[in-house]
């Protein structure tokens, strides 16, 4: 399947797709070629443990740190064990690093190869959807500290993504889900095409042959706003666009403990909500609501919350999001499937009434 390129002029990187253990293996075989520096590979335990023949290719048989997936390792603990482990490891500048995992070892592994010796070459090798069709792509990598969920960070763009869709057959069933929520987002704020082969499609299962064309058309959709905008500047839309129902879903997260909801969960409640809202001041008409709510529930999502939860903290919440500006509350809206747009200046009384409805669906 063609590949995509991330465009940012010397750092560019190709986003390649392949469907088996091979094409992946010969892709970074071709880029670590070229290469003299040390190599090391960074992997999630669960996929070292169920992919074992697999990884030991990819990773090319140089050192290996094996980090259990899930929230809690995107840790300055493992922060520290990963510098030990390159220095152990002698990785150097001209070093590289294999990252094997998912969004969890991608952002941590990421934020490793930018912190040592202030930054070295790393490859993505994503094995959930969420990571394959978000994680991945764009630089964003970082860990969590009591402060908040991924507030300490940097942007360190790979050298390559590898996604291949042969790692999705072991994913458990719940988390592949939370993977869909963040392809429907995909949809939803830039692709209408996309949206509507989704709802067109049956309900995709990892095996299904549809499934890297659908991980491709989401990563076009990446790879297209993070050229445009890289470090999250632009003055309105740009790479916050990307962040379509997170508002609320970082708020839900928070407020309801990590864990209780899987992130892409939370963004498919996050999703109907930006919808609803969209509708309630006169942007979205119903009907598109009700298509954003039939899909999400065509992959077992949630599209409301389990249990209420406290309307103060939620709105509060949402105020120390990272895309505010200021003491204005920024939401990611919708104009219509496949069109999103920033909006400033809601104000804590108005997203108090809107939760005060939605608590009780
Ligand atoms: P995760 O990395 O914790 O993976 C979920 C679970 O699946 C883990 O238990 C992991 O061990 C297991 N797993 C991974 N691959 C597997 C496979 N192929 N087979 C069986 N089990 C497997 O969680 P995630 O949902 O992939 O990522 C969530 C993280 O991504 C969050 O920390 C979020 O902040 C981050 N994120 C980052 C960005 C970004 O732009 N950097 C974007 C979205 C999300
Ligand atoms: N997941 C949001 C971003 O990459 O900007």
């Amino acid at each position: 399947m063609k590949s995509l390129s991330v465009a940012l002029a010397d750092r560019s990187y190709p986003i390649c797709f392949v469907h088996d253990v091979a094409s992946a293996n010969s892709l970074v075989e071709k880029f670590l070629a070229n290469r003299q520096g040390p190599m090391a590979t960074i992997i999630d335990a669960a996929v070292a443990e169920e992919h074992s023949s697999i990884w030991k290719s990819l990773g090319q048989q140089g050192p290996v740190l094996r980090i259990p997936g899930g929230e809690g390792s995107k840790s300055l603990g493992w922060m520290e064990k990963g510098w030990e482990f390159f220095a152990r490891a002698g990785v150097d500048r001209t070093g590289c690093v294999v990252v094997i995992g998912g969004g969890v070892i991608g952002d941590l592994g990421g934020f490793l190869a930018a912190s040592w010796l202030r930054g070295i070459d790393f490859i993505q090798i994503p094995t959930t959807l969420l990571a394959m069709v978000d994680s991945s792509v764009g630089g964003k990598t970082g860990i969590n500290t009591p402060a908040g969920k991924n507030l300490v960070g940097a942007f360190h763009q790979p050298r390559m993504v590898v996604i291949g869709n042969f790692f999705l057959e072991t994913l458990p069933e719940r988390e592949f889900s939370a993977g869909m929520a963040e392809v429907i987002k995909a949809g939803l704020l830039a692709d209408a095409s996309l949206f509507e082969r989704l709802e067109e499609l049956p309900c995709l299962q990892p095996g299904a042959p549809e499934l890297l064309e659908v991980i491709r058309a989401a990563c076009a959709i990446k790879a297209r706003v993070v050229a445009e905008d890289e470090k999250e500047t632009a003055a309105e839309g740009g790479r916050a666009l990307l962040n379509l129902g997170h508002t609320f879903a970082h708020a839900i997260e928070k407020v309801a403990g990590y864990g209780t909801y899987l992130h892409g969960e939370a963004v498919a409640i996050g999703l109907h909500l930006a919808a609803k809202f969209s509708m309630e001041i006169g942007v979205l008409p119903e009907s598109m609501v009700d298509r954003v709510r039939e899909l999400l529930e065509k992959y077992q999502l949630p599209i409301a919350l389990r249990q209420p939860l406290p309307t103060e903290a939620l709105v509060q919440a949402m105020g120390k999001d990272k895309k505010n500006r200021g003491a204005s509350l920024r939401l990611v809206l919708l104009k219509s499937i496949g069109e999103a747009y920033t909006k400033d200046g809601f104000t804590p009384e108005q997203l108090t009434r809107f939760w005060n409805t939605f608590q009780s669906l």
